[in-house]
């Protein structure tokens, strides 16, 4: 992974080339849309400040729990046994993403979606709040982590999701075949290069021409940097979204001529 320096300065890089999304540099009415319905909408959600309390108990969580480790995913804790409000302040989206998920799930209203990397399951939380139409599974490796998101769907009273516990390795293709189509997924597990491309691949065989295929930390190392750039290389993909901290791909036959936009979030 890079150092905190290094993403500073790959921040600060992607911040001045980025494009506002407003005036020129965005001539998608597709990604237009996105920008002035989904991106900037600054409404406050009612389910906002319910999820933001569920997080609030999590930073707060003194519980010690052991934790297998399955990926790339932790920079800050390296031990197995991990305390609970150490995960909630290093593991998790910020409430300015996890939010931005929402209002994806909102807008779009996607009947499946997929997460990698449940987490405590605050970004499931949002996912599912999206739409109650909307079927969420989501994906987990450590079984006292999924534990603590199951309390938090509980407490929320989500029903329309489900916890899936494994590695993903063995998860991943059983759950695909069993739903056949997906609308969106959310990859936020296990940030090496290898792995990431496995998942974009096996997603891809089961996406339709409106699905929308979210990576976290795509800039988080040469890794994920190099994974991106192969996504948005793919044959298959005609738009990408790059955010700096997720990045969103489309594949939609629609979009005649394949762009990639780098927009300040
Ligand atoms: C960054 S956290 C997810 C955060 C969550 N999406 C949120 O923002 O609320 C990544 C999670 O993926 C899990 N994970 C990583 N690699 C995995 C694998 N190969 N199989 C199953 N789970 C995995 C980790 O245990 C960790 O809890």
């Amino acid at each position: 992974m890079y150092s905190t320096f290094q993403l500073t300065k790959k921040f600060i890089q992607y911040f001045l080339t980025a494009s506002n999304g407003k005036g020129h540099g965005v001539h998608s009415p597709f990604v237009y849309n996105f920008i002035e319905k989904v991106l900037t909408d600054k409404k406050e959600y009612t389910c906002y400040s319910t999820i933001e309390a569920q997080r609030k108990i999590l930073l707060q969580d003194e519980t010690v729990i052991e934790v297998e480790d399955f990926g790339a995913g932790s920079t800050v804790i390296k031990t197995n046994k991990r305390v609970v409000k150490k995960i909630a302040a290093s593991s998790l989206k910020s409430k300015k993403f996890a939010q931005l998920l929402y209002r994806i799930v909102q807008y779009y209203q996607p009947k499946t979606i997929v997460e990698l990397g449940t987490s405590l399951g605050i970004t499931s939380s949002y996912l599912a709040a999206g739409s109650t139409t909307t079927k969420l599974f989501t994906s987990e490796g450590s079984a006292n982590i999924a534990a603590k998101a199951t309390q938090i769907f509980t407490n929320l009273k989500y029903t329309n999701l489900t916890l899936v516990e494994g590695d993903f390795a063995k998860t991943l293709p059983p759950l695909l075949s069993s739903l056949q189509e997906i609308d969106l997924a959310f990859i936020d597990g296990n940030h090496k290069k290898e792995p990431t491309l496995n998942y974009f691949h096996q997603l891809l065989q089961h996406s339709t021409n409106s699905t929308i295929l979210i990576f976290d930390d795509i800039h988080w190392s040469a890794e994920m940097e190099a994974a991106w750039e192969q996504i948005k290389k793919h044959a298959k993909v005609t738009l990408t979204i790059d955010l700096f901290f997720i990045g969103l791909v489309f594949i939609n036959t629609d979009f005649k001529e394949k762009q990639h936009f780098k927009i300040r979030f």
